[in-house]
């Protein structure tokens, strides 16, 4: 039995079936799966949902990670629950990505994936219940299994229940779009937790002020930060290395405005590329003297939504290198190919980072560039990043729909004294890692066992 148990959609380690019916294990998890591991692993276990069919081969077969549990959830209930709420309703509710005018609808067909979540919920409950030693702390992360706390509460009244939010959480008025007794559904469950955390107060209180009577539970803010040792160790790493002068020749002397995000709608993109075009066109002499490198790394591409927008962002980086490019100078280098070598290079040459999403739970990206960067980046931050919150005073502030306001942020970062770059990009990286994700996670821990 465990007497720590985490539960997220996307475990630390997934599967992919190789020829002749290998099975390759890749592990991620970022810095919850350190986190974790500083906990004895006959203590622990990770509860995580098969993701695609190399997972729930493994789980067939019974190959396991050691404290990992993967559950094999019915795909169709699955995709409901993943494509259908989780990641076209409630991640568009949280960062207010809705086209008012046609979305959201709440038909049949939404009822019908609403009880598909539910029911992916409480398979995440049930094998908790199970699995939980008497008293055991159980941490619950983010929008997939905002029902779990509640669920698992009724099934096992002893246990320690925390959940995590990742993401924004939606404003009042966003949150009342959504059918009555499905908001109360939603919030009955956040609310089984002892404990809720958010990255900001701002995604706090915007919780408190939809939720009401919060009764017995607790609201935190934890602010997720970077493990600046492990990241620079990775960064400086000799393949990065070669990467980085591959991209320095292509580059030449220029400027670089660096951003990398998932290709993904609240990351505002677009916004981004415009406003680097409106760069370009009011202040000529920037041209053939900056480069903008774009990493946008392939993410929910089952979404029409979200493939749609793929195409955009190539087609705009595509229109202004058509207006603006010359025989020897692209403007904009865009990459939409998961390649973290090629990130970890962009971080270290980064003169200026560009991080203006439309609404974002943190946006770690915003730490994790001054963290990594060689001479000190300029950073242009969107008011509405979760980061904004603690990196606001040496970050150049933009209005994440202002693409006028983002281009001259944009000039002014570009023309920064060196002196001042390293000074800020200094602060902003003490900032950053002040709380580490094996932090993170214990702070959590030990509120919740208090
Ligand atoms: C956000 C969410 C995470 C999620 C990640 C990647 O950061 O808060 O829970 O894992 O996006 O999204 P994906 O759908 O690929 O897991």
């Amino acid at each position: 039995m465990a007497t720590v148990l985490v539960a997220s959609n996307r475990g630390p380690v997934s599967y992919a079936l190789g020829e002749g019916g290998s099975l390759d294990a890749r592990k991620g998890g970022g810095g919850l799966a350190s986190a974790l591991s500083t906990i004895d692993a006959r203590e622990s276990l990770w509860v995580c949902a098969a993701l695609g069919e190399g997972d729930r081969e493994a789980v067939r077969r019974g190959t396991a990670e050691p404290g990992v549990r993967m559950l094999d959830i019915d795909p169709a209930t699955y995709t409901d629950a993943y494509n259908g709420i989780a990641n076209s309703v409630l991640w568009f509710l949280h960062h207010h990505l809705y086209d008012i005018p046609r979305e959201p609808v709440f038909d049949a067909e939404f009822h019908r994936r609403w009880e598909s979540y539910r029911s992916y919920n409480r398979a995440f409950a049930e094998t908790l219940a199970a699995e939980a030693a008497e008293g055991a702390a159980v941490l619950v992360q983010d929008y997939h299994l905002a029902l779990v706390p509640g669920q698992l509460r009724d099934l096992r009244p002893d246990l320690r229940i925390a959940h995590f939010t990742h993401t924004p959480w939606a404003s009042p008025a966003y949150l009342r779009m959504l059918p009555t007794d499905i908001r109360e559904e939603l919030l009955r469950g956040m609310l089984g937790a002892d404990v809720l955390g958010f990255h900001t107060r701002a995604w706090a209180e915007a919780f408190e002020a939809g939720a009401g009577d919060l009764g017995r539970t607790q609201v935190a803010t934890y602010p997720l930060g970077v493990d600046g040792e492990e990241l620079r160790a990775l960064a400086y790493r000799p393949e990065v290395d070669d990467r980085l002068a591959r991209l320095r020749q292509e580059i030449g002397d220029r400027k670089t405005i660096v951003r990398v995000d998932r290709t993904e709608l609240s990351k505002n993109i677009l916004r981004g590329l415009q406003a680097y075009r409106e760069l370009l066109t009011a202040h000529p002499e920037w041209r053939d003297r900056v480069v903008h490198l774009a990493s946008a790394y392939p993410s929910r591409q089952d979404l029409e939504a979200y493939r749609a927008y793929t195409a955009a962002v190539r087609s705009l980086a595509a229109e202004i290198n058509a207006e603006f490019g010359t025989a020897d100078w692209q403007p904009v280098l865009v990459s939409v190919e998961d390649d973290f070598t090629r990130s970890l290079a962009a971080y270290r040459l980064a003169d200026v980072a560009l991080v203006n999403p439309v609404r974002d739970g943190m946006n770690l990206v915003a730490k994790e560039i001054p963290v990594v960067s060689e001479t000190g980046c300029a950073l242009v931050l969107s008011r509405e990043a979760g980061a904004y919150e603690e990196l606001h005073e040496d970050a150049l502030a933009v209005n994440p729909f202002d693409v006028t306001e983002t281009a001259e942020a944009l000039r002014t970062a570009l023309t920064m004294p060196p002196s001042e770059r390293a000074d800020r990009t200094k602060r902003l990286a003490a900032t950053a890692v002040s709380l580490p994700p094996q932090r993170w996670f214990l702070a959590q821990l030990e509120a919740l066992r208090s």
